[in-house]
């Protein structure tokens, strides 16, 4: 029976050797004549990015990265991989231009249409979907590669799994952009702990055996994941957030970098300030959603009254303006408890909520506003601190993830805002920066310059830089 057993594994071991043998041999014969067919020496960069079509804040990354490519390597040809099989390429292209207002050399750019992108569709696997999603990116990257076997391959989407196909069935050097890990070690806490969470339903917290057996699953996961990144030859991260989870769950730091994404903020830049002087605003740009932490805000004025009790004509001019949208019923409930709130904290006449503004009313509000308040706990990065950074507020962040980490410098003399974690600290603060205690003027300016560091400017010269081991040996 056993001898049987080793017989079939010897089989199948055999028939995925030969496979891959032949599979190698066909793709460099076809990367070969792709050079042949053209004289100079061209290098083909392959990109990954199933969903190039989707205008949000990956395919700026992507655009970024395409046009400082195209400029800095003049004998480069950009192949991007792409599932959006309903759009043409112009179309594509002039998305990109209207959208993001990046214009790219047209000449220079060729699509690849992958037909499999369902097999990376989250609801293709209700279950083990980390694992499906995962297998499934190989699947599409194996479409890809026998489509256009490149010389060089850059993922901007984070399919880690491709790498080795890459790698090893064309040689190709590999570049990788990650915004976020596909598995933390915050995700296995929550299962060790056994915390509910929307990937870990109840049934397993409640199971002991099935805790321990989602367990070694996440575990044998991050082996696999540490063995595909570690096949990239350049790994970019988009903020110290995902740098320290990738460099504890890849551990190569030589080759990892930290390249902020390109945020638009030029325009906010150069808006005109006019605080008027019967009035101090105090903003809050987010979303109703609970980690947002608007409550916080209102303790916060609450606060801030108790510090003011002998100077009422102050605190009759300063105003709390909560600037949000709702996108269900849930946030509109969410918003009537806060105005319940600011109601039982007597607060009404100072705080004020707007829903849904619009994009003009939301830059008259930067205009007039004189400090930003953000409150969410352990934000990943924060754009909208940068936003209003960059729109001269004065902000008052949250002592914790991408405002501490990244954004927020509260050191003398490179102090660009402030930091507070209570109530009482958020009060103080924003009492000092109303009282004048600090050169706020210095502070305005020193934060209007410190958000260059996410400039697409910045972002391009940090993309060169982490990807020319690429093209040196390519
Ligand atoms: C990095 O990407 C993650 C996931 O998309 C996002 O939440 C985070 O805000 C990004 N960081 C920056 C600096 O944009
Ligand atoms: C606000 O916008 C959301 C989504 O954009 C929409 O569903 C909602 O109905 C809008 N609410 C109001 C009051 O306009």
């Amino acid at each position: 029976m056993i001898i049987v057993l080793l017989w079939i594994l010897l089989l199948l071991l055999s028939i995925g050797v030969a496979v891959f043998v032949c599979l190698r041999h066909w793709l460099q014969n076809k990367k070969k004549k792709l050079h042949e067919s053209t004289s100079d020496n061209r290098v083909y960069v392959g990109i990954f990015h199933p969903y190039c079509n989707s205008g949000g804040g990956g395919e700026r990354v992507l655009w970024c990265a395409v046009r400082a490519l195209q400029e800095k390597y003049p004998n480069a040809k950009m192949v991007i991989y792409t599932g959006d099989i309903d759009a043409s390429p112009n179309s594509i292209l002039e998305k990109a231009k209207n959208v993001f207002n990046i214009a790219l050399d047209s000449d220079n750019v060729e699509f690849v249409f992958l037909k499999q992108r369902n097999w990376i569709e989250s609801k293709t696997y209700p279950h083990f979907t980390l694992l499906g999603q995962s297998l499934g990116s190989m699947v599409l990257g194996l479409e890809a590669l026998c489509k256009f076997p490149p010389d060089i391959f850059i993922d901007t989407m984070g399919y880690a799994f491709t790498f080795p196909l890459f790698r090893y069935l064309v040689q190709a050097k590999i570049g990788a952009y990650v915004h976020y890990p596909v598995i933390s070690t915050d995700m296995l806490r929550r299962v060790q702990s056994r915390q509910l969470a929307h990937n870990n339903k109840k049934y397993v917290a409640r199971n002991p055996f099935l805790t321990w057996a989602k367990l070694a699953y996440y575990r044998l996961f991050s082996k696999m994941y540490r063995w595909m990144g570690r096949c990239a030859d350049t790994i970019m991260v988009n903020s110290t957030w995902t740098e320290n989870h990738i460099l504890q769950l890849w551990d190569v730091p030589f080759k990892t970098h930290r390249v902020y994404p390109p945020c638009e903020v030029s325009h906010l830049k150069n808006l005109q300030h006019s605080e008027k002087n019967d009035e101090v605003i105090i903003l809050s740009v987010g979303q109703f959603r609970p980690e947002k932490d608007h409550p916080l805000q209102l303790q916060a004025m609450y606060e801030l009254r108790t510090l003011l009790a002998q100077e009422e004509s102050l605190w009759n001019k300063i105003r709390l303006v909560i600037v949000g949208s709702c996108r269900n019923k849930d946030d509109y409930d969410r918003l009537k408890n806060m105005e319940d709130l600011s109601k039982h904290l007597s607060l009404e006449n100072c705080v004020q909520f707007h829903v849904n503004v619009s994009y003009d009313d939301l830059l008259r509000l930067f205009q007039s506003a004189h400090i930003g308040i953000h409150t969410m706990w352990n934000e990943h990065f924060g754009i909208g601190i940068v936003e209003c950074m960059a729109a001269g507020l004065i902000m008052v962040a949250h002592r914790s993830g991408g405002p501490l980490l990244d954004i927020i410098e509260t050191s003398e003399g490179s102090q660009n805002g402030f930091l507070a974690t209570d109530a009482v600290e958020y009060a103080e603060n924003i009492l000092n920066i109303i009282l004048d205690s600090f050169d706020t003027n210095r502070i305005r300016n020193a934060a209007r310059s410190s958000v260059e560091r996410f400039s697409e400017q910045e972002f391009e010269k940090g993309f060169l830089r982490a990807t020319s081991t690429l093209f040196t040996d390519a």
